[in-house]
């Protein structure tokens, strides 16, 4: 087939004014000793891009199947390269920049010139990305997740609430805004973290309650009743530095578990009493299916004080760094079933045709 594949790659972080204070405002949050150590670190602008590196090792897995593949960027030219290039198919895995809905960007130009792409479409994109949104359709379905509201403004001192609670940016990923700080035990820290939240990211916070049972991340592979949930990850919340709260934090994702020095962070197959390793599938599978995800997507899950797997949020785009020396969920579980990087690649793209011709 004749590909393009959708992507927004990492840029050099110097020099950018703008950066520069976003990387000040998240200093003053950021434990002390990880900023005058790291301050290239704190830069999170681009943390959900994907770098060459990646880039090319998706093109190349695509190759490998006898495609002939175009690279086109997420950016404003987009529309008018994929309407000259007219593509049979699209692997899309451009994260977008400006609004909520960047993630939709790519997919609703797609859709407007009727090329077909791998993933989901504009709305469940649109609405994964926005935490809040997602969340409501899975408690609609009754599928468990946190207590939450949003808000842009503080609470009232003496205000009727139970903490801990945990704050989060309503529309980010690749735990962008999400420092040891989240975890919150008083209105004042409450307040301190929503006013983070909008002045770094421009965004009202999520406020859930903070679910402290063991975390997993699930990748899941295909469509309908066909989905296969790949082997669970744990996330071994226990190798956090003493400490830090138990939250797969900023700090944790981009300071502390590098390639460098590879934090012993996932259990691939999760190592749990079988009951629970099913109720946690169900769940994924639930949800899946109610926000009519196309193809892929990783769920995040934590247990709560019940045992029971709460969704944390769902990445309808999920991460996939091809080098087994950085850590990244979803290819870590296609490793498990035997799927290398090539193959776990053409396996979407497998999935999306198939889907896409109606079989
Ligand atoms: N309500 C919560 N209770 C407990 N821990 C939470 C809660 N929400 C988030 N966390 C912790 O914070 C981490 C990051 O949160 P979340 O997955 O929402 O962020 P993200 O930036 O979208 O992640 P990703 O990198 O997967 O895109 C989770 O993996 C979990 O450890
Ligand atoms: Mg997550």
């Amino acid at each position: 087939m004749r590909l393009a594949l959708t992507y927004n790659v990492k840029h050099d972080n110097g020099g950018n004014a703008d950066m520069q204070s976003v990387s000040a405002n998240a200093a003053k949050y950021v434990n002390r000793d990880l900023v005058e150590n790291y301050p290239e670190r704190l830069d999170d602008t681009y943390a959900e891009w994907d770098s060459m590196e990646t880039i090319d090792a998706v093109k190349s897995a695509l190759v490998s199947e006898n495609h002939e593949v175009e690279l086109v960027e997420a950016n404003d030219d987009s529309y008018f390269k994929l309407k000259e290039l007219k593509p049979d198919f699209v692997f899309n895995v451009a994260e977008g920049f400006y609004g909520a809905s960047r993630e939709s960007q790519i997919p609703s130009m797609l859709e407007m010139l009727n090329i077909p792409f791998t993933g989901s479409d504009s709305i469940t994109i649109g609405i994964c990305h926005d935490k809040s949104r997602c969340k409501e359709i899975l408690s609609y379905y009754n599928i468990p997740n946190s207590k939450f509201f949003i808000t842009d403004t503080p609470v009232k001192s003496g205000s009727d609430l139970n903490f801990p609670k945990f704050v989060k940016p309503l529309h980010e990923g690749s735990s962008k805004g999400i420092y040891n700080s989240s975890v919150v035990n008083s209105v004042e820290e409450l307040n301190s973290e929503i006013e983070r939240v909008k002045s770094c990211y421009g965004q009202p916070a999520l406020v859930e309650d903070y679910i402290t049972g063991k975390e997993f991340t699930v990748a899941m592979l295909g469509n309908g009743n066909d989905v296969r949930v790949l082997p669970i990850v744990e996330i071994n919340l226990d190798t956090v530095p003493e400490g830090f709260n138990k939250i797969y934090s900023y700090e944790v994702k981009w300071f502390f578990d590098t390639r460098e020095n590879q934090l012993d962070i996932f259990r691939c197959p999760a190592e749990i009493d079988r009951k629970i390793y099913s109720h946690i599938e169900k769940v994924c599978k639930d949800a899946f299916r109610v926000l009519r995800i196309r193809d892929w997507a990783r769920i995040d899950i934590r247990l709560d004080g019940n045992n029971v797997p709460n969704v944390i949020e769902i990445n309808p785009l999920p991460g996939i760094l091809p080098d087994p020396a950085d850590n990244s969920c979803y290819p870590k579980a296609a490793r498990n079933v035997g799927m290398d990087y090539n193959k776990m690649i053409n396996a979407v793209l497998h999935e999306a045709v198939k889907r896409n011709s109606g079989n």
